[in-house]
């Protein structure tokens, strides 16, 4: 089969490789399409140890070929979106049982832009921070695919006040497409926002931006972070002044969440996916490339112009 394969020297190139067998708690997909996200950049730069050659690719959609030994809740035929360790940007890809979900008649497209970025959003604001009605949330990468998705879980959850912070001026109009109440620039943060306090905020940007934000929040205020995008340089905060303002950080990995609690994860793409299918969360699929364009895909993620979600046309 062909597949994008990532060489010693950090090449992505596409090769003729051996098409896998699904193991006894897996389904083996042929991929429709597949979802870029941000951890094809962390791959590309080398960020990930990972064996070469390595095939790249997080998300697949496609249609269940073969099933494991063990599975009994996928079959033949089903359309399916997957999150995968691996694999994903091949013409067949393998993935965990448990961590595939039926998706029924949603397009494709949409369904491999689910990806790892739709369950994230839903637990960031169900699970972690746990927004209910009335409470006012701050979004960092505000138009990115997390970004996009949570303030729509943050809205139905009944948050009254949404503001976003986007990097550059050219997102502001596609955040605002997404139902933020305000957008504002990330250069413009915190001084723009001096004068207010939020319950929740969601940082994936991590550094000067992550101590501004604890000090953004109000009374029982909840920081999720989930991500360095601009730096990994180490955050350190005093818990006994968190303590004494009442706010609390918090964490998420759904990446080690997929290995130590898979049906957690599950949890939430489920519920997340009720809403997609239902037509309440919007996945706006922002780019279609072909699998030989993976590389340019990847780059204009990792340049930060993009918005919604990008995916590879496989079959
Ligand atoms: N912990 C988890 O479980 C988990 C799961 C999925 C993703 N993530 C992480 O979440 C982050 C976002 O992922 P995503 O899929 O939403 O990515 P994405 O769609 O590529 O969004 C990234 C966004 O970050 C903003 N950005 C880029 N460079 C920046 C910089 N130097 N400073 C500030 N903002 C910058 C841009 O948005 P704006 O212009 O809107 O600011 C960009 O659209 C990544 O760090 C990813 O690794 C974590």
């Amino acid at each position: 089969m062909e597949a994008m394969v990532l060489d010693a020297d950090d090449q992505l190139h596409v090769a003729e490789i051996e098409q896998p067998d699904p193991g006894p708690d897996q389904v083996a997909i042929r991929v429709e399409f597949a979802g870029v996200q941000y951890g094809d950049v962390l791959v590309k730069r080398g960020h990930f140890p990972v064996p070469r050659p390595f095939v790249p690719g997080f998300e697949a959609s496609g249609r269940v070929i073969a099933v494991g030994e063990n599975v009994t809740a996928h079959h033949v035929g089903d359309a399916v979106a997957a999150l995968t360790g691996a694999g994903a940007f091949a013409e067949v890809a393998v993935a965990d049982a448990a961590l595939t979900f039926g998706v029924g008649d949603l397009d494709l497209r949409v369904a491999a832009g689910f990806g790892w970025v739709t369950p994230t959003a839903h637990a960031l604001i169900n699970s972690l921070a746990r927004v209910t009605p009335g409470e006012s949330v701050l979004i960092h990468a505000a138009a990115g695919g997390v970004g996009s998705l949570a303030v729509q879980f943050a809205r139905l959850a009944g948050a009254t006040r949404l503001t976003g912070v986007v990097s550059t001026p050219s997102q502001i109009e596609p955040a605002n497409q997404f139902g933020y109440d305000e957008v504002i620039l990330a250069s413009e943060f915190p001084e723009r926002v001096a004068a207010d306090q939020f319950d929740v905020i969601l940082d994936p940007i991590g550094g000067d931006t992550r101590r501004a934000s604890l000090e953004r929040l109000a009374a029982h205020g909840r920081l999720v972070a989930y991500g360095n995008i601009a730096t990994f340089a180490p955050v350190s905060v005093d818990v006994n002044e968190l303590l004494m303002a009442g706010r609390s950080l918090l964490t998420y990995n759904s990446n080690l969440l997929s290995q130590t609690n898979p049906a957690r994860l599950a949890n939430s793409a489920r519920a997340a996916l009720a809403l997609v299918t239902a037509g309440q969360v919007r996945i706006e699929i922002t780019a279609e490339y072909p699998l030989s364009e993976l590389s340019t895909a990847i780059e204009r993620l990792s340049d930060g112009t993009g918005h919604g979600k990008n995916i590879i046309r496989i079959t």
